[in-house]
């Protein structure tokens, strides 16, 4: 970017002022977001001259894409690249959930290896049945991990997906999905619909032996009564990728634990992913810069059309 543009770049761990914040953007004719800033109506107003937004998330929930659409502003994310990457990440701690492989090594590492010592117990996950909420391509990739471990695979999404068959995987309604599933993923993004999607009622409709694997964002889940469920022993394990709020405080009551594994919001952390995720958003900001259509645009109908393309 810098070699094309003049780059103004907040890089402080705290975050942005409002009026520097709004200061920059009257002055900007693109903006490259990060998930902690909201772009809004307030921030808008002040982005008069802004032709492109872009974010390199596949995940929009701090985008007010509604307001972008009414003042002709296209919006790109960088969804497809980070698919596989996450699904990694995904059945990765739903595996170390199941077998206890981080609490294993948390005891070797204390010296606590010895004979007879109390060797951490999981689950197996051949046989049993994963549910999968938001069954898009992550979706998909983590369907296709959990089938070579001899899982079988069921779903809910507002609507039935065409392939699910050939996916090998059942669709059920959400209900159904709470209560048949050993291991349940959410994989839903975060909207108005899906705030507080797992409260009190779902989780008392999980099997007491369930695992619980949200990777999504943090706000779909009540923390609270995932606190208390899992305190209780209403299910049986969490494993979050993802937690609200973000970063997770050290004094935050989920750490005091035992059946949960967090992870510092690192789906698409990979070296090989983050480099394409950020690229996609480079190119996507430099295409909208000079009217071009975005590769990945979120409002389709004010992205901009390749004049040479329609001729
Ligand atoms: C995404 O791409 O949405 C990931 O969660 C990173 O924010």
């Amino acid at each position: 970017l810098t070699e094309q543009c003049e780059v103004k770049n907040w890089d402080s761990t705290l975050p942005i002022p409002s009026d520097v914040l709004y200061q920059w953007v009257e002055d900007a004719e693109g903006i490259f977001c990060s998930g902690k800033v909201r772009v809004d109506e307030r921030l808008l107003l002040h982005a008069e001259k802004v032709r492109v937004i872009t974010q390199a998330s596949v995940g929009y929930d701090n985008i007010d894409v509604d307001a972008c659409t009414r003042r002709g502003i296209p919006f790109g994310n960088t969804p497809h690249v980070l698919v596989e990457a996450t699904a990694d990440l995904t059945f990765g701690i739903l595996l170390s959930a199941a077998r206890r492989i981080h609490e294993g090594w948390l005891q070797v590492r204390a010296g606590e290896w010895k004979n007879n010592f109390a060797i951490p117990f999981g689950n197996d996950l051949y046989g049993k049945v994963l549910g999968i909420t938001g069954m898009g391509s992550i979706g998909a990739a983590v369907a296709k991990r959990a089938q070579t471990s001899g899982m079988q695979v069921i779903y809910h999404n507002r609507n039935r997906r065409k392939d699910d068959e050939l996916l090998g995987t059942a669709y059920v309604s959400f209900n159904e999905l709470l209560e048949r599933s050993d291991f349940i993923v959410v994989l839903v993004p975060l909207s108005e619909q899906t705030k507080g999607l797992i409260g009190a009622r779902e989780l008392s409709r999980m099997k007491p032996t369930a695992y619980f694997i949200n990777v999504a964002r943090g706000g779909i889940v009540d923390s609270d009564a995932l606190y208390r469920a899992l305190k209780n022993r209403q299910i049986a394990y969490a494993a979050l990728d993802v937690t609200n709020p973000e970063p997770l405080p050290a004094s935050h009551p989920l750490l005091e634990l035992d059946n949960i594994l967090i992870t510092p919001h690192i789906g698409s952390a990979t070296h090989e992913t983050r480099d394409k995720m950020a690229r996609l958003a480079v190119d996507n900001l430099l295409a909208g810069l000079v009217h071009k259509p975005l590769q990945t645009c979120v409002n389709q109908s004010v992205n901009y059309v390749d004049e040479e393309r329609q001729i």
